[in-house]
């Protein structure tokens, strides 16, 4: 019987379904039909296919060509299933040997002159294809991807040609050149060239620590947007494991993929305009947003009040749950989004309120409205809410002044400081859960009297009252990693809260 069965992979969110492709010939009017809930772009691979397969010096059955994608139920869609397609179809009619297609899987579009080109998603495939202990044939589009996994018998190719060879024996096919270490942080700025500032510097090294969300408020030109774009300059480098669920995301979204910064955290910078599906994910085939591309790194929103009030929005269950669903009426899918965020602001609209100078123009009534563009619950989702005022001109004249530290200096602090939570809690502060938190504060009398009274005084929430007790243990954890959470801490801790809004 002319059955040939061939192994790839599908796409959906960030998980990669085991897609097998079965090809079928027999007798009857030429004609080749692809069944299994193809779109578009799978129907139109009975074209590609057919031209590629042709250019490669193969020959086209002259038969009925019927290709089953199963499991049937799975929506399929892209030019990822060409390669596995044509290999099926040359199995089936005995142009190519079957051996070693019950043990690889491939993934590849084809160009009508038989040349693969990469395809999106392919690093999750890979990843699931070393799970279970197959091999794999990728495009050479997509090698930075296939040489980050390690342990996986992976191979690039050309061509379908290059491909037909290898699987008769007729030659061999290249691994995809070894990953370089860790890369470096080059590329990130350095926090030595930001005069003065002091305590958004210091809120900046305590978000770095725990995890922990920080919203920048103040004048234009204050040195906002130069601090966040130094947050990845002074955090520890990403594990490896988390280094590929991030990849994952890049990968399934077409982004091309630096195999010497892998291990750098990402950090997305998103402009006020963004559409609400461009931030979270989304679209008929859903495709991941910043907020997941940015995971395990940093999501920074610069002139937060500018963003639509309702993009905003959106931004609160991921903020707590670390993930983001979404759902469409064929399927639902889910996308990771543990991301830190970084926000900055003016204080209102002209950007001048509260500057010594008493340039600011807005009516209080202005400058209400302004910042009613934040919701209440998205503030008291961010943990540091710091002032950065004007920078004195003496500080901004003078040379590189003692406490103008560089982002080295201070990264060893907050490495060192992780190692305390890490030791703990096996997690960064932000993560950790509330019964875990209480444990880890051991909070005397004397602190839960204060603490009790900011409650009180500030009206603080139920949420507010735990994410102060987490920045509470960063601060204690780059004091050394005292054991109990003190006085000195809480206070300021909660020094950070409500200064902004
Ligand atoms: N604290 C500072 N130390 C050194 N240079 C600074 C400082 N603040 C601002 N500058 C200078 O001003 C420029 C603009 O700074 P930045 O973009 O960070 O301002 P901002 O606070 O984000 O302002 P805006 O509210 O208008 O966005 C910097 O590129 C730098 O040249
Ligand atoms: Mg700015």
């Amino acid at each position: 019987m002319s059955l040939a069965v061939t192994l790839t992979r599908a796409q959906q969110g960030v998980s990669a379904p085991q897609v097998v492709v079965e090809v079928h010939l027999s007798g009857g009017l030429p004609g080749t039909s692809i069944v299994g809930l193809p779109e578009a772009a799978v129907r139109e691979a009975r074209d590609r296919v057919r031209v590629a397969i042709q250019a490669t010096q193969f020959e086209y059955p002259a038969r009925r060509v019927t290709v089953n994608l199963a499991p049937a139920d799975l929506p399929k869609e892209g030019g990822r299933y060409d390669l596995a397609i044509a290999l099926g179809i040359l199995a089936a009619g005995h142009q190519v040997p079957r051996h070693k297609l019950d043990t690889c899987e491939f993934i590849g579009e084809l160009a009508l002159t038989g040349a693969l080109r990469p395809v999106p998603g392919v690093l999750p495939a890979l990843l699931r294809a070393r799970a279970i202990g197959r091999s794999a044939v990728v495009p050479r589009g997509n090698a930075a991807e296939a040489a980050l996994v390690e342990d996986l018998d992976v191979r690039v190719a050309d061509s379908l040609a290059e491909i037909c060879a290898w699987l008769c024996g007729r030659g061999e096919l290249a691994a995809p050149a070894a990953a370089p270490a860790a890369g470096g942080l080059d590329a990130v700025p350095d926090l030595a060239e930001v005069r003065g500032q002091l305590q958004a510097r210091r809120a900046l090294e305590i978000a770095a620590v725990g995890g922990h969300h920080l919203l920048l408020s103040g004048p234009p030109g204050t040195g906002k947007t130069m601090l966040a774009e130094r947050l990845p300059g002074i955090l520890p480098p990403l594990p490896a494991m988390d280094a590929l669920e991030t990849l994952a995301v890049h990968s399934v979204a077409g982004l091309a993929i630096d195999p010497a910064r892998w291990r750098q955290r990402p950090f997305r910078a998103p402009h006020h305009t963004a559409s609400a599906v461009a931030l979270v994910g989304g679209g008929s085939h859903p495709r991941p947003g910043e907020i997941s591309l940015a995971h395990h790194g940093v999501l920074f929103l610069d002139e937060l009040p500018e963003f639509d009030r309702h993009v905003l929005e959106v931004l609160r269950e991921p903020l707590e749950s670390g993930r983001i669903a979404i759902a469409r009426a064929a399927r639902s899918v889910e996308f990771p989004a543990q991301f830190q965020l970084v926000a900055a602001m003016n204080p209102c609209p002209c950007g001048y309120a509260g500057d010594p100078g008493g340039r600011c123009r807005c009516t209080p009534d202005q400058i209400a409205r302004y910042r009613a563009r934040l919701s209440g619950p998205l503030l008291d989702r961010i943990d540091l809410q710091v002032q950065v005022p004007r920078v004195a001109l003496d500080d901004l004249l003078a040379a590189r002044g003692l406490r103008d530290e560089d982002s080295a200096t201070v990264r060893t602090r907050v490495l060192a400081a992780r190692r305390h939570a890490d030791a703990r809690a096996g997690r960064p502060n932000a993560e950790v859960g509330v019964r875990e938190l209480e444990r880890d504060c051991a909070l005397g009398a004397s602190e839960r009297t204060l603490l009790a009274q900011a409650v009180e005084k500030l009206g603080l929430s139920a949420r507010a009252y735990h994410r102060i007790l987490r920045v509470a243990r960063s601060i204690a954890d780059l004091d050394g990693g005292a054991a109990c959470v003190g006085r000195v801490h809480l206070a300021e801790a909660l020094q950070f809260r409500g200064l902004a809004a």
